[in-house]
């Protein structure tokens, strides 16, 4: 069965980007000219997701809004005879896209979030992206290329990159069977190990394909590191009925949950962007040389 759903874990508080996120939701911070969660619906509507379910939270209205009509301003463009403008903010989403909203009402971790989707995905397989990760490719998008591997094998598979052993702490960390045809699958996976017990250095990053059998798991698995119900433990549980797959992908990543990272994404989006790349890249030219 086809992708056609993306769950968007977004009800997070943003503690590792305040001030700024005191008021603001994280999501919403910038990335060049779209805010970060723009950038994460255009990841799944690229892999032909059309039906998008925001995990968020009461004070968090801000996202809904962006993915609404704003009819004032169509109206004023439309005055103004601002046509490519009024097409731009029209689109967003595109139409026929869905967008759903529930409410995670206490801060029960990743796996709880992605739990109070299970209503409104109809036993459907579905992706989660969460929109912190953000992901770079200029061919491909990273849900391109899990589709790509859900198609061919028909279950789970979660996005997986090497990272730094001291970074290890911070990820759910896997262990791999290697595939004969270059698809590798998951052997075990621990959620955030210290560094000198992890299996590998290969950290699952903010995407996951998931067969409709991982929300029965979900809905019994307790509460484990952080004292949250992470998503990580109810993979392990799936594991034991179904194999699951690795997407290697290929791409740059972002930590866009940091400052750093969000500094970063910005200088080297801005780069690429058609509009202002090349001034931007004669401006950092100019400032370096100083
Ligand atoms: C979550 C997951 C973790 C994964 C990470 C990717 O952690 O629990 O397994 O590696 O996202 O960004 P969080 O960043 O919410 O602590």
């Amino acid at each position: 069965m086809e992708i056609n759903k993306a769950v968007f874990p977004v009800a997070g508080l943003g503690t590792r980007t305040l001030p700024a996120t005191k008021v603001l939701a994280k999501e919403m911070l910038t990335l060049v000219d779209r805010p970060i969660i723009q950038h994460a619906v255009e990841e799944a509507l690229s892999a032909g997701i059309r039906e998008l379910i925001f995990v968020t939270a009461e004070t968090k209205r801000i996202i809904r809004d962006h993915f609404q009509a704003n009819e004032r301003l169509e109206r004023e463009l439309e005055q103004r005879g601002k046509q490519e403008l009024l097409e731009l903010v029209k689109n967003i989403p595109p139409s026929g896209t869905v967008c759903r909203y529930v409410i995670q009402h206490e801060p029960l971790g990743l796996g709880h979030a992605v739990l109070c989707a299970r209503p409104l995905l109809d036993d459907e397989p579905f992706a989660v992206i969460l929109p912190d990760d953000l992901i770079y490719h200029d061919e491909r998008t990273c849900l391109q290329q899990m589709v790509d591997v859900y198609r061919e094998k028909n279950a789970s598979v979660v996005a997986v990159e090497n990272v730094a052993r001291e970074q290890v702490s911070r990820y759910g960390i896997i262990e791999t069977h290697n595939g004969v045809d270059g698809i590798n699958r998951m052997k075990s996976i621990v959620e955030k190990p210290a560094p000198d017990k992890a299996p590998s250095t290969l950290a699952v990053v903010g995407r996951y394909i998931f067969t409709p059998r991982i929300m029965p798991l979900l809905e019994t698995t307790p509460r484990g590191a952080g004292n949250e119900i992470q998503l990580t433990d109810a993979i392990a549980a799936l594991l034991g009925q179904e194999d699951v797959y690795l997407c290697e992908f290929r791409g740059r990543r972002y930590d866009c949950g940091s400052i750093l990272g969000l500094m970063k994404a910005n200088v080297e989006y801005a780069l690429r962007h058609e509009a202002v790349g090349a001034e931007f890249r004669s401006y950092l030219d100019d400032l370096i040389k100083d």
